[in-house]
């Protein structure tokens, strides 16, 4: 059994290799290559993908898979070996159900669908790009039969990203969210000019704003020594290797917020990478367990601590030193009430912490309308629009503002929208817990001490890497799946307060 066992991580090694190199190349592309290699890397991408792919499928590892079955099922289902052949399994399941054709198919499609939708962004125009997204819908549902589902089309695709996550839990908790949140955004839209955040909308010198951005990732234990930052235009983290997990942000000159939180919601996910134990490198285990968790982490550092007073009560000298014309008059709390000001507004990216999940509500319930034929793609701008309307108060003047503004759905990415909401779903989850096991958090926030949270996190989450699923994750350490009660009383708290409710 041991020489079967040895022989699979042999060959997953081999194919995680090439998912590493692979993701060199696309940090690349995203950072420092010039606009004419596009062709030819576009080229070795594929090359190294289908590769990758055909070593992943290749019938033996199913022959091993299943010859380790008995094996597995004798070990705690918690053990490195057991959780390998389970997940793989889990995995090649899945890649093998779907015919290499089809999934050319679906590259060839996005590849397309994305110039496409570029093109009618910049024009404004929904109905250019309404084709290529009927292509990327009608090849993505025979995806979804290829892998089979029991209740919900949508399910298999959520699945991709959020393994073992269902679209009636998923629906159960955003109907949940949305009778919350809904009336907060419209108690609080009547108090808009409460909170002044004019200060953050400064001219702020860019190599400064960089200084000050990797001060904050220091702080809560990035380790640059083992990653590195760069600038892309949409932020982003890439790992090769525990030891190697890089980072970028973007800058606005005018606009202090844009860069200071991206960089610090991307080390977020570099502390998950940099905290995988070394034992699960080369394998399907060597990543964060899902997207909703890597997520989770991400917004735990920007929001739950980056956005928080006592944050703020520890790092405002350090950026009135930095910025002692824009900053030198001001008090934490100024700061504090500033980067958490809510506005309905019409760009998911740029929304504040509560209107955020209203635009991923959105999202997925016309995912799942177009999926299951309850609404065609010519009726997706009024559906758009009218929803807007409903949860924001608000209606796109235009098709680039509006159901243009993301590029997921011309990826042909449909199930992916939900798990940025289940990630601050269990990032609050995960605080409540962190605050019972570690007595006065906010006085250790408020004297720097980040060391505490990240260790935490390393010990109870980050270690695990992909062994277990989210709710699994969620029982593990809180004693219950994935909860959202935590997440309101968490916005009703703080945003109560600052906008006196
Ligand atoms: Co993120």
């Amino acid at each position: 059994m041991q020489e079967k066992l040895e022989e699979l991580k042999k060959r997953l090694a081999e194919i995680s290799d090439l998912n590493n190199a692979t993701a060199v190349l696309g940090w690349d592309q995203q950072t420092y290559m010039p606009s004419g290699g596009v062709a030819a890397r576009a080229q070795q991408l594929a090359t190294l993908s289908h590769i990758a792919h055909e070593k992943f499928t290749d019938n033996a590892i199913g022959h091993l898979l299943e010859d380790l079955h008995e094996y597995a099922g004798g070990l705690p289902y918690d053990s490195d070996d057991a959780s390998l052949i389970r997940v793989t399994k889990r995995e090649y399941d899945k890649a093998h159900r779907v015919p290499p054709a089809l999934v050319s198919e679906i590259a060839l499609a996005s590849a397309r669908a994305f110039d496409a939708w570029r093109k009618a962004k910049d024009a404004s125009k929904f109905s250019d790009f309404a084709p290529f997204l009927q292509r990327n819908l009608d090849l993505k549902r025979r995806y979804a039969e290829c892998l089979g589902y029991t209740e919900r089309i949508y399910d298999p695709l959520l699945d991709d990203y959020e393994p073992g996550m269902k679209t009636a839990q998923v629906e159960a908790i955003f109907e949940e969210v949305r009778k919350e949140i809904v009336p907060l955004v419209y108690a609080i839209s009547s108090k808009l000019n409460m909170v002044d955040n004019s200060f953050l909308c400064q001219v702020f010198d860019e190599q400064k704003q960089w200084d000050i951005g990797v001060e904050a990732a220091r702080l809560i234990g990035y380790k640059f020594e083992r990653g590195r930052l760069d600038r892309s235009p949409h932020p982003f983290t890439t790992s090769f290797s525990v030891d190697d997990v890089r980072i970028t942000t973007r800058f606005m000159q005018n606009y202090f917020p844009a860069a200071f939180f991206a960089t610090i919601h991307e080390a977020g996910h570099a502390l998950y990478n940099q905290a995988i134990r070394h034992e699960l490198e080369r394998t399907p285990l060597g990543d964060g367990a899902s997207l909703g968790v890597h997520e989770s982490q991400s917004r735990m550092w920007e929001n739950l601590v980056g956005r928080s007073r006592p944050f703020w009560k520890f790092f405002m000298p350090r950026l009135q030193a930095v910025f002692p014309k824009q900053f030198g008059h001001l008090s934490p709390e100024h700061v504090y009430r500033a980067v958490n000001r809510v506005q309905p507004s019409l760009i998911r990216v740029e929304a504040d912490e509560i209107t955020y999940n209203l635009h991923i509500i959105l999202r997925f319930e016309l995912e799942n309308a177009l999926l299951e034929g309850r609404i065609v793609v010519n009726d997706l701008p009024e559906a758009w629009n009218a929803k807007m309307q409903e949860y924001l108060g608000i209606t796109p003047p235009n098709d680039a503002e509006g159901l243009l503004q993301d590029v997921h759905w011309a990826h042909g990415s449909f199930g992916y929208f939900p798990t940025y909401s289940l990630g601050n779903f269990f990032a609050a989850q995960l605080f409540v817990q962190i605050g019972k096991e570690i007595p006065g958090i906010d006085k250790y926030f408020e004297e720097g001490e980040y060391h505490i949270l990240r260790d935490w996190l390393s010990a109870r989450l980050h270690t695990h890497g992909r062994k277990f699923t989210m709710d699994e994750l969620a029982y593990k350490i809180t004693g219950e799946p994935l909860q959202i009660r935590p997440f309101i009383a968490y916005l009703k708290n703080k945003y109560g307060e600052i906008y006196n409710l």
